[in-house]
Formats: C-alpha cells, sequence, structure tokens
C-alpha cells in the first residue's frame, strides 16, 4: 500500500527490515545501544559487529540514548548505508507522555536522515514489540509524524514501513486509510 504526499511517498510492506536496500533502515533500540532482541537482534546479527562497535563508540563519547532520540551508525554488512538506532518509550498505559515520546523518535530519526541528505529510510514499527505500544494506536503516531516530516522541506521522498508480521501490517493499512481519508488536510492519498 502507498500513500503519496505530493512527489514523496509514505509505503507499507511486510519483511524483514534487514533486507532492506534503502538509504537508512531504523533500528528500534534501546537506551543502552548494546543490542537486545526483536529487530535490534536481527539488525545486528545480519549487520555483524562492526554495528556494535560503532554503538559503543557513541556510547562511550555521547552516553546513553534517552527514549525519543536516535543516533546514527555504519550498516556493516547489510545492503543499506546507515542504521539509525531509534529508542522508543516503553509502554505504561498512555499517561506518561508516551505519544510524544514515540513521535519525537520518528522525528529524530527523520532529522537524522536529513542530516546525511538521506532520500529513503525504511522503519519498522517502533516500540509495539517488547515495549508493549498498542499496534492501532503506535500506527497512528508514526504515519502522522513522518506525513508531517514530508510535507515540509527534507531530501527523503521515500518512507518505508516493513512490518514484521501479517496482523501489524494489516494495523498500518488501516491507520493509514483513516489518515488518507481525513480529507485534504490530512495530506496522503492512499493507493
Ligand atoms: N524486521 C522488521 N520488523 C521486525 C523484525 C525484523 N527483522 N523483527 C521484529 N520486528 C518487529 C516486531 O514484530 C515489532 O512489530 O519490530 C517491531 C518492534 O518490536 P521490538 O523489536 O520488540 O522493538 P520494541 O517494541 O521497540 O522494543 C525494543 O526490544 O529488542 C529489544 O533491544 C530492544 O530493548 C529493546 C526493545
Amino acid at each position: 500500500m502507498k500513500a503519496a504526499i505530493g512527489a514523496r511517498v509514505i509505503e507499507l510492506t511486510r519483511g524483514d527490515i534487514t533486507h532492506e536496500t534503502t538509504d537508512a533502515i531504523v533500528n528500534a533500540a534501546n537506551s543502552s545501544l548494546l543490542g537486545g532482541g526483536g529487530v535490534d537482534g536481527a539488525i545486528h546479527r545480519a549487520g555483524g559487529p562492526e554495528i556494535l562497535e560503532a554503538c559503543k563508540q557513541l556510547r562511550a563519547s555521547t552516553g546513553t540514548c534517552p527514549p525519543g532520540h536516535a543516533v546514527i551508525t555504519n550498516a556493516g554488512r547489510l545492503a543499506c548505508r546507515y542504521v539509525i538506532h531509534a529508542v522508543g518509550p516503553v509502554w505504561h498505559g498512555g499517561a506518561r507522555g508516551e505519544a510524544e515520546l514515540l513521535a519525537s523518535a520518528y522525528r529524530s530519526s527523520l532529522r537524522l536522515a536529513d542530516e546525511h541528505g538521506l532520500r529513503s529510510l525504511a522503519f519498522p514499527s517502533i516500540s509495539t514489540g517488547a515495549y508493549g505500544y498498542p499496534e492501532p494506536a503506535a500506527a497512528d503516531v508514526a504515519l502522522r509524524t513522518v506525513r508531517d516530516h514530508l510535507m515540509g522541506e527534507t531530501s527523503i521522498t521515500q518512507v518505508r514501513f516493513v512490518l514484521f508480521a501479517e496482523t501489524t501490517l494489516a494495523t498500518y493499512r488501516t491507520a493509514l486509510s483513516a489518515l488518507a481519508c481525513g480529507g485534504p488536510e490530512s495530506g496522503p492519498s492512499a493507493s
């Protein structure tokens, strides 16, 4: 499924983000930047030790990465050029600023991509696995944040959400359709 925002596009696809060939892929990392399970584990396994080495150097120089923030490293053996490690919020019921922290994790990733002049970026569904963020609410935050960014000044022309489970893809499809059907002020026209 795709949604056009002017000449830019948001795409939804099911798959393994470690196979993506976009300029960068985004990792759903934790603040330690030292790897973990889920997509974090998959990226470090597929990308090899160079990525962890780069994360350790970043951690040594700038410390841990708080929720809502992101850092960028090389991509080791992966087909993409960069990995952006974004830390999403742990879900505590929704009253501890989780939505804003999740939006901030996406915005921080998009800004890092712009700082490096990247044109394409792939996101997983940040925070909806081990961190327990309900998928429908997370999908709405993710898609709105990306849409708003693509409606402004940016080098990015393509953002792809790479969703691991079919059910996650279905949830994002519903959220993107709702966003597209929100009238002209909503921006994207889904196809
Ligand atoms: N490609 C794309 N998406 C994936 C992949 C993959 N290879 N593997 C898992 N996912 C999906 C999950 O199905 C989920 O929808 O990524 C989404 C995010 O789940 P997690 O990886 O658990 O990330 P998150 O919920 O943000 O929790 C982060 O988990 O892995 C640890 O070190 C990580 O502590 C951090 C925490």
